[in-house]
Order: C-alpha cells, then sequence, then structure tokens
C-alpha cells in the first residue's frame, strides 16, 4: 500500500472529484455572511433560506436547545433563536447541522457519527479556548474546530476501502489516525481535506487549518489559529472524544508545537485552568454524543 503509485492514484481520485461531497446549498449564504462586518449580515435573509430546508431548520432547533450554546429556556423558531441566542450562534448551530449531514452513502464501512462527535468537542473547545485566551477572531474558532478534520469525511466518501484499512491499523497500533493514513495511503486527511476546502471555496484561514492542524509549525497566515485547533484536537483526543479508539502515545501538552505558538500570542495560556477545562470537556460529552445521535435520528 506503500507505493508512490497508490499515493498517486488515489491522490488522483480525489482530485477528480468525483463522488465528492457538495457543499449544502444553505451554507453557501451563510459562509459568505461570516466573511462580512457584522453590520452587513442580513438575519431575515438567512432565517429565511434556513426555514426552506424543514429538516436542517428541525436540526437546528434540536441544537439551539441544547445547553452547549447556553439555552435553558425552549425556542421555537429560528427567527426565536436568532433573537435569543444571536445570529453568531445561530450560524454556528446551522454549519454544524449542515456538514453533520454530509454522510457517505455506505454508513456500514464505518460509522461518521463518532468523527462528527470528535468535531462537535473540538468546535466547543476550541469556542472555550478562543473566548479564555481573548484570542483576536474568536469567531472563527468554532467553524474552524467543526470543520478541521473534514478529509476523513472526504476519505470515507472516496476511498472507503483503503481509508478502513489505515483507520485499522492506527487502531490497532493504538497511533493516531493522521500516522495510519500517512503509512497506509501515503498522504492524510490533511490532503484530502485541503482539496475539498479549497473545491468549496472555504476561507483562506480555513484552509489552512484543514492542511496544517497536524503541523501547525507550517502554518504561515495565521498560526495562532491553527495551533488553537491543532491544541483543542489532542485535547479532544486525550479526553474520550476521539475517533473511537484510545491513542497509546503519552502527549506532554506543554513541549506541543501547537501548545508553543499559541503560548507565544496568548501568554495568559501560562495561567489558564486546565482543571476547569477539564472538567468542562466532561460535561460536554455526554451532550454532544446526545446532540449528534438526535442529529441523525431527525
Ligand atoms: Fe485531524
Ligand atoms: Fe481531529
Amino acid at each position: 500500500m506503500n507505493a508512490p503509485a497508490t499515493k498517486q492514484v488515489l491522490l488522483q481520485r480525489l482530485e477528480g472529484l468525483r463522488q465528492m461531497p457538495t457543499i449544502p446549498a444553505v451554507l453557501v449564504p451563510l459562509l459568505h455572511h461570516l466573511q462580512q462586518p457584522v453590520a452587513q449580515f442580513d438575519v431575515q435573509e438567512v432565517t429565511d433560506l434556513l426555514s426552506q430546508d424543514k429538516s436542517l431548520a428541525a436540526q437546528c432547533l434540536q441544537m439551539a436547545n441544547s445547553p452547549l450554546f447556553g439555552r435553558w429556556q425552549r425556542v421555537e423558531t429560528l427567527r426565536g433563536a436568532v433573537v435569543s441566542l444571536g445570529f453568531h450562534h445561530l450560524s454556528d448551530i446551522a454549519m454544524s447541522c449542515g456538514v453533520l449531514n454530509l454522510l457517505p452513502t455506505d454508513k456500514k464501512k464505518l460509522d461518521p457519527v463518532v468523527f462528527w462527535e470528535h468535531s462537535l468537542g473540538c468546535a466547543l473547545v476550541c469556542r472555550h479556548l478562543a473566548r479564555q485566551l481573548k484570542l483576536s477572531d474568536p469567531g472563527n474558532a468554532y467553524l474552524a474546530g467543526l470543520l478541521h478534520d473534514l478529509g476523513i469525511i472526504v476519505n470515507l466518501w472516496v476511498l472507503p476501502q483503503e481509508f478502513r484499512a489505515a483507520f485499522e491499523i492506527a487502531k490497532a497500533e493504538g497511533i493516531p489516525l493522521h500516522e495510519g493514513e500517512e503509512r497506509s495511503l501515503g498522504f492524510t486527511h490533511c490532503d484530502s481535506g485541503r482539496i475539498l476546502a479549497e473545491h468549496w471555496d472555504l476561507a483562506p484561514n480555513l484552509i489552512e487549518v484543514v492542511s496544517f492542524h497536524h503541523s501547525p509549525e507550517k502554518a504561515s497566515r495565521n498560526p495562532e489559529l491553527v495551533a488553537l485547533v491543532h491544541v483543542a484536537d489532542l485535547l479532544c483526543r486525550m479526553g474520550g472524544l476521539n475517533y473511537g479508539y484510545i491513542e497509546q502515545q503519552q502527549v506532554n501538552l506543554f513541549d506541543d508545537a501547537g501548545f508553543y505558538i499559541l503560548a507565544k500570542s496568548s501568554p495568559s495560556l501560562k495561567h489558564f485552568d486546565w482543571a476547569r477545562l477539564t472538567f468542562e470537556l466532561d460535561s460536554y460529552m455526554d451532550e454532544v454524543h446526545r446532540v449528534v445521535q438526535t442529529i441523525y435520528r431527525t
């Protein structure tokens, strides 16, 4: 499987974009709105768009009523969700529901639920860390965490058998998934994710996160955001919101390249309350499982 020819064939298959997931139509204007200053948001337009897709609207309401989004009193309409949660939160929710629907056609090959649970957990940890560290652009943090492993869904979709073999190697040896992919496929979900992120015309910051979240030292455009996602990903993998298996490798966060980059731009990281984050991560976990399961049933 390691032959360069295999890598080339697989990458060509990805580049050909055959069977590649298309971006859910409703998310295109949302992504566009997210690139604009808040004053230019047309809340009604976006709410109308979301309302047109009944199943997506129902999923958004399910998520809007989850404590993960700080909502304790029931909201019944999307408009109500915008009013009580704010437009940014509703965008986060709509993006989450939209991408969670990107299911490979053959679910029997490998269950994508576990990857979305990891992605949603990572998005929440990114949001939490960005707020605590008072990062310059916390608005992007949730989305970056949510989409960082887009390449896994691409691999599940386009190369199910080959990806399954890579996954089994990683699981059997307890190594990080990207190392199993590198060994078995000759490339990782960072490479396949980059192809889809570019195809979807995602913002350059997000493309960089998708491409370099396992090698944050390579980021040049927004190393802080890439490092944030890298650290959140590590915390999730160590904390139980992993890819469905335990990694054997001991990670010392304080020696990690991403942690170093983040500490350089956010001195407050040194005084960060890690015990509290671990506690919050535990409390997120059950709710993340519940929300993802609910969305898949809607
Ligand atoms: Fe990853
Ligand atoms: Fe990840």
